[in-house]
């Protein structure tokens, strides 16, 4: 007995057990029945108490071969059984038994034997058996993959998206790897160190953890996993259960909007600055002419001392110079007409080398040219796209500082019908911090007097009225590439002459 009752608590828990629907009896050892609750003696007669359960309930002379009783009595322990009251034509087929023992001090006094109704209990089995495989199909259909390891990493669960980011099948992933084989290097331990801690959504939970998956085939996949630690009832940790998608997709987005906007970016600035530069140029054009017409006039009309001739003719110079900066700023800005013919960009190129590669500053770079067979024709301005080349080949030429190699490769992608050109050198490269700024007007790392920093802002200015493009790639010590492209010219007629 556990607890000192009163003698009203006794007769409460008489009443419960009376009133309790099912029957229940309690039996001695030697299955006498020692006692039985209402509802047990309403389908017997009274004199229940005494008699021995077999003769009493199911008539029979000797114990039943189902008795759950030598069970208890050996084991000391409940049994459940359902087949015993299948022979018995006294009871509906679908009870089984329920026997527990009670004991005093440490010996078996008696047993309680309690029936239940099968079905009830069937059903409770089928509605468990039903939400399990409703649960199932959930994990298995879940847009996000689900991966769930018990504490040695074994997989536990992998679903139909795991299969697809990872590539394993199901029964693979079950069988032949462990979480350490998805989490590649120390992740699966990372993982586990963070569903641990406070810091990262509280403890036994990960959220929105960016993180590599490995492929079967190797490759690394980053992933996006929301996880966390599964507990028993006790508290012991018995998974660990993680949900996932693949961010590549996420990834290339992100990339191609940073590049637009980038673009964007400028684009913008380069069309205000063109449009400064183009204002400027002109409020600047009409004064230099003036100057540099009567400096001329003065030194035709007048019979000037030698001195002075010399000075006007520094101020001739240098007048001319500005116009030339001011022509150049124009050209920039687009200002200057265009004049748009059918070309042939080997050609063009060909012919930038053929100017550029008798100056001293190209003796020792070597010229490799891989120029394709024949290209289909773009339409542009020849000498607009020459100083495209010769802009991108000097810039090559200063950074080689006279020694090096210097390639040009021209092909034509056809998938898009682009011409494709490349003009790599084997300098030192370009910085990270210099990269973004190389095609803005006036950017120039070069000392003062040596580089005017205008000559990638026309050449992308070129290239943009040209519907090209143009990107440079350089990683530090490992040159400098150039990647132009310009589109093939539409409906080229065959009489129609290139050049
Ligand atoms: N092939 C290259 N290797 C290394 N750096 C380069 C290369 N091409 C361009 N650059 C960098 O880009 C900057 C801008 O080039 P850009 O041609 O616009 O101006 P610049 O050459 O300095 O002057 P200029 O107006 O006389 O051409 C250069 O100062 C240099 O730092
Ligand atoms: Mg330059």
């Amino acid at each position: 007995m556990v607890a000192d009752r009163t003698e009203s608590e006794k007769a409460y828990l008489l009443d419960a057990i009376d009133a309790f629907n099912r029957r229940i009896f309690i039996v001695s050892p030697d299955y006498k029945i020692l006692a039985a609750n209402d509802t047990a003696i309403q389908g017997n007669s009274r004199d229940l108490v005494g008699r021995s359960c077999h003769e009493a309930l199911f008539g029979r002379k000797q114990p039943c071969a189902t008795c759950p009783a030598d069970e208890v009595m050996r084991t000391g322990k409940s049994s459940l059984r359902y087949d015993h009251w299948n022979d018995s034509r006294d009871f509906d087929e679908t009870m089984c038994l329920f026997s527990y023992p009670i004991y005093k001090g440490d010996k078996v006094e008696a047993l309680v034997m309690l029936d239940f109704d099968l079905p009830a209990l069937k059903n409770m089995e089928e509605k468990r058996l039903q939400s399990n495989a409703f649960l199932r199909n959930l994990l298995h259909s879940a847009v996000d993959a689900v991966i769930a390891s018990d504490p040695s990493g074994r997989i536990l669960i992998f679903n139909e998206a795991a299969e697809q980011i990872l590539g394993y099948a199901v029964e693979e992933a079950l069988n032949e790897i462990t979480i350490r084989d998805v989490y590649p290097g120390d992740g699966a331990r990372e993982v586990m160190r963070m569903l641990l801690s406070e810091a990262y959504g509280g403890v036994g939970k990960l959220k929105g953890y960016h993180i590599n998956g490995q492929h079967k085939n190797g490759d690394l996949i980053p992933i996006s996993l929301n996880a966390s630690i599964v507990y028993d009832a006790n508290g012991n940790k018995v998974a660990t259960i993680g949900f996932f998608h693949d961010r590549r997709d996420e990834i290339r987005m992100q990339k191609e909007l940073e590049n637009t906007q980038v673009q964007l970016l400028q684009a913008e600035k380069m069309a205000s600055l063109g449009k400064m530069a183009a204002g400027v140029a002109h409020q600047l054009n009409n004064p230099l002419g003036g100057i540099i017409l009567y400096t001329k006039l003065v030194m035709d009309e007048y019979d000037l001392p030698e001195e002075a001739t010399a000075d006007l003719t520094r101020v001739l110079e240098d007048a001319e110079r500005a116009k030339e900066t001011v022509k150049e700023l124009l050209e920039f800005a687009r200002q200057t007409d265009q004049e748009m013919k059918p070309q042939d960009i080997n050609e063009i190129i060909s012919r930038t080398i053929f100017l550029l590669e008798n100056q001293s500053i190209f003796h020792n770079i070597k010229i490799e040219k891989a120029l394709a067979e024949s290209l289909p024709p773009i339409s542009g301005d020849a000498q607009q796209l020459n100083h495209v080349f010769m802009n991108i080949i000097l810039n090559g030429a200063d950074a080689l500082e006279g020694n090096g190699v210097l390639s040009i490769k021209t092909w034509h992608a056809a998938e898009k019908n682009r011409i494709c050109i490349e003009i790599s050198d084997t300098g030192p490269g370009i910085p990270d911090d210099v990269l973004p700024h190389i095609f803005e007007p006036f950017y120039t790392t070069k000392e003062q007097g040596k580089g005017t920093g205008l000559g990638l802002s026309m050449v992308y200015g070129i290239l943009e009225s040209h519907g090209g493009t143009i990107r440079a790639e350089s990683k530090g010590g490992e040159g400098t590439l150039f990647h132009i492209e310009l589109p093939v010219m539409e409906q080229t007629r065959k009489d129609e002459k290139i050049g």
